[in-house]
């Protein structure tokens, strides 16, 4: 059994950190990509919390793909916030399917990553944007993080900003990395 087949009742518990401000940071990076109706892949989306805000804030039609069952148990209902059981690195869906892709705190834990940017290039329609929340690897923070995810078998694969925004352009998708304060960052890039 993995990581969040067994946390997810704890993550749905205490990880839903979704504010105004935190919900109007996110909406702000993918809004030039994704327009009013538009539609909006959540990779490694978990629970739903930020899903169901963006739907509720911008009027998006959010899909939630990711690999734990008991994390999507918790999704709640809602008429604009589908969820599916899927690994980012072979995606369920037809090419150019969405406007933008957000994938918060969860791409250090996909075991293929190459695979994962192929795909979200593959199903965000060229011009589309692609937002990637998260966490220096030189922070002592997360190397200790890191360590404790290889100890619960998880990949625990950081990247440095540099490093990120190399490894998206080398797999079609170019941008830049923004610090948000302590060892978080965000990536923004448009599909080529
Ligand atoms: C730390 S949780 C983050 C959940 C949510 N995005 C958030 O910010 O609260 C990481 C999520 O990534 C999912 N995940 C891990 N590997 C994945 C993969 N290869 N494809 C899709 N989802 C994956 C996990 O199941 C988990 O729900």
């Amino acid at each position: 059994m993995g990581l969040f087949n067994w946390s997810a009742p704890l993550l749905k518990r205490y990880g839903d950190r979704w504010d105004d401000e935190g919900v109007g940071q996110v909406g702000g990076w993918l809004a030039p990509f994704v327009e009013r109706s538009g539609s909006l892949l959540d990779l490694g989306g978990g629970t739903g919390g930020l899903a169901v805000r963006l739907a509720d804030t911008y009027d998006w039609c959010v899909t939630i793909l990711d690999t734990t069952p008991e994390m999507l148990a918790y999704v709640p209902e809602h008429g604009s916030v589908e969820s599916l059981v899927g690994d980012a690195g072979a995606m369920p869906f037809d090419e150019d399917r969405f406007d933008g892709v957000v994938v918060s705190d969860a791409f250090h834990h996909f075991r293929d990553q190459p695979a994962a940017v192929d795909e979200m290039r593959r199903v965000v329609r060229p011009g589309g944007g692609v937002v990637i929340m998260e966490y220096d690897r030189t922070q002592i923070a997360i190397k200790l993080i890191a360590l404790a995810e290889r100890l619960a078998r998880e990949p625990g694969a950081f990247f440095t900003t540099d490093e990120l925004c190399a490894f998206m352009s080398e797999h079609g998708v170019d941008g830049e990395c923004t610090r948000l304060g302590g060892a978080s960052y965000v990536f923004v890039g448009t599909v080529r």
